[in-house]
C-alpha cells in the first residue's frame, strides 16, 4: 500500500504583524502541525519579514502512530515507512513487519507438518521448508540425506520450489540378507525354508514360490504339484505365504 502526498511549499507575504501559514482554507501558526489525508503531517513556519511556507514532516500510520519523514517504524505485524525523495515527494509505504503471519495463518516462528514435510512460519510472514519426516516419524533436515527405514533418504528443495524425499541411492543397488546371513544382488533367487525369494528393489527379499526337496524346480504361488503320493501345495492369502504337503495315500 502506497499513498502519496506532493507538497511544493507556498508563500505569501502578509503584512499583518501574526503570520500565519494557510493550508486548505485553514489558518496555520507557526511551527503548527496539522494531520492532512489521515497520513501525513504538514508544518507551519513563518518568518517575521512576512513569508511563511508549510513542509511535510512526517507520515501517520493508520493506528495513528507518527512516523517522521525518512524513518520506518513496526507497529503490530505491519512495517509503516514514511518515505521522502529529493523532489520534496512524501510517501507512507506500509509493509509487512518481521512477525507477520503465514498465509496459512500460523504465527512467527510456528512450525507444522503437511503430509511428509515440516515448516516453519518465518520472518515477514514467509514460510520456510525445513524438513522431511518420514513414516516412522524420522526427520531429515532440508537438504540432507538421513535414514528412513534403513535407507537413506535425500530432503531437498529444489530452486523451482518443489520439494522432494527420495532414495538417495539406485533402489536396485541395495543387497538383500537372505536369513542365513548371505548377501544376494537385485535380481538374484536364492531359497530360504520353503519359500523361494527373489531380491527386489531396496533390498526386499520377495516371495516367488516354494521349494521341496524333492521337487527340484520352484513351485509357483497357488500351484500344486504332485510329486509320488505327495501333493505339495505353495499358497497366497493376502500378504502371507503357506507351504503345505498333503499325502495322497490312504492312511
Ligand atoms: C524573508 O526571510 C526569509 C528567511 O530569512 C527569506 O528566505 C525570504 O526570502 C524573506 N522574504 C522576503 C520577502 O524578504
Ligand atoms: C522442479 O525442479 C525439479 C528438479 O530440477 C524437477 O524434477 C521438477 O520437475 C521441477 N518441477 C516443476 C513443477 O517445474
Ligand atoms: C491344491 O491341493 C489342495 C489339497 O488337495 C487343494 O485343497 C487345493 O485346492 C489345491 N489348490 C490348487 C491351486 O489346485
Amino acid at each position: 500500500m502506497l499513498r502519496t502526498l506532493i507538497l511544493l511549499s507556498s508563500v505569501a507575504i502578509l503584512s499583518t504583524w501574526a503570520v500565519k501559514c494557510k493550508y486548505d482554507n485553514q489558518d496555520l501558526d507557526n511551527n503548527q502541525i496539522i494531520v492532512v489525508q489521515n497520513a501525513f503531517r504538514i508544518k507551519c513556519l513563518t518568518e517575521d519579514n512576512g513569508s511563511w511556507k508549510t513542509e511535510i514532516v512526517g507520515c501517520v500510520a493508520p493506528d495513528g502512530t507518527e512516523i517522521d519523514a525518512g524513518q520506518k517504524k513496526e507497529v503490530g505485524d505491519k512495517v509503516h515507512e514514511c518515505v521522502k525523495t529529493e523532489g520534496g515527494q512524501v510517501s507512507l509505504k506500509e509493509s509487512k513487519g518481521r512477525l507477520a503471519a503465514c498465509p496459512g495463518g500460523q504465527k512467527n516462528g510456528e512450525e507444522w507438518q503437511e503430509k511428509s514435510f515440516k515448516f516453519r512460519c518465518g520472518d515477514g510472514g514467509v514460510v520456510k521448508f525445513i524438513a522431511c519426516v518420514g513414516q516412522d516419524g524420522s526427520v531429515i533436515n532440508s537438504g540432507e540425506t538421513g535414514k528412513i527405514g534403513g535407507f537413506d533418504v535425500k530432503c531437498l528443495q529444489h530452486a523451482n520450489g518443489t520439494i522432494t524425499m527420495q532414495a538417495a541411492n539406485d533402489p536396485k543397488s541395495y543387497e538383500c540378507k537372505a536369513k542365513d546371513g548371505s548377501m544376494k544382488k537385485n535380481g538374484e533367487e536364492y531359497i530360504e525354508g520353503n519359500f523361494v525369494r527373489k531380491c527386489a528393489d531396496y533390498g526386499q527379499g520377495k516371495i516367488i514360490g516354494c521349494y521341496a526337496e524333492s521337487v527340484g524346480n520352484t513351485i509357483g504361488v497357488n500351484q500344486n504339484v504332485t510329486s509320488g503320493d505327495v501333493i505339495y501345495s505353495c499358497k497366497q492369502d493376502g500378504s502371507s505365504y503357506s507351504f503345505k504337503t498333503y499325502n495322497l495315500k490312504a492312511n
